[in-house]
């Protein structure tokens, strides 16, 4: 599905101020939420989906030489299935750096519907980490998926 109001929607990097937002939005969709240390350690690496001046999503997205790892990414709870996810990812994939070739993460098995973005993207599931993942019932696998990748910007 394609945003109704993509015109709407701006894309850019995360500041000190946007953190309260985004840690709000962290702790309503992740089972293990990453503290406000954690987002503010990977500023740099960050994105943010903003609409009408409210944050509504996040990609955290930290390259090394010339590989990529997804981090984090999220879309809130009100504003998901709206192709929004897809808007982000695809915009922060597009402004790596030019070096890089290969995209890697790590995804919970039960999270289908991030599973299926990834697919679209052509990711390939490359292996999985047994037990990996806490639960409410006890722990669950993940799965490591990779994508090569070869145009960006410098
Ligand atoms: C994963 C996430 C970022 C997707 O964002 P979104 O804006 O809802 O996704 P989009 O509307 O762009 O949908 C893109 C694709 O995701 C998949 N998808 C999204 N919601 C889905 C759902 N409820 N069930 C199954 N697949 C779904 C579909 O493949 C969809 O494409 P399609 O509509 O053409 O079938 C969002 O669900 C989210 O924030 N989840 C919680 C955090 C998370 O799991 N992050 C990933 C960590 S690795």
């Amino acid at each position: 599905m394609s945003p109704s109001n993509k015109e709407q929607h701006s894309i850019r990097d995360m500041q000190i101020a946007d953190l309260e937002q985004v840690v709000a939005i962290e702790q309503l969709i992740s089972q293990s939420p990453w503290s406000l240390k954690q987002f503010e350690q990977s500023l740099n690496d960050s994105k943010v989906l903003v609409s009408a001046d409210k944050i509504i999503g996040f990609a955290v997205i930290a390259s090394v030489i010339d590989e990529a790892e997804i981090h984090n990414l999220a879309i809130h709870p009100d504003h998901q299935g709206l192709g929004l996810g897809s808007l982000l990812l695809d915009d922060a994939l597009a402004q790596l750096p030019r070096a890089i070739r290969l995209l890697h993460l790590e995804v919970r098995a039960s999270n289908f519907p991030a599973i299926r973005l990834y697919l679209q993207r052509d990711f390939v599931q490359v292996g999985e980490r047994r037990d990996y993942y806490k639960t409410e019932h006890g722990r669950e696998d993940a799965l490591l998926m990779s994508k090569q990748v070869g145009i960006g910007k410098d």
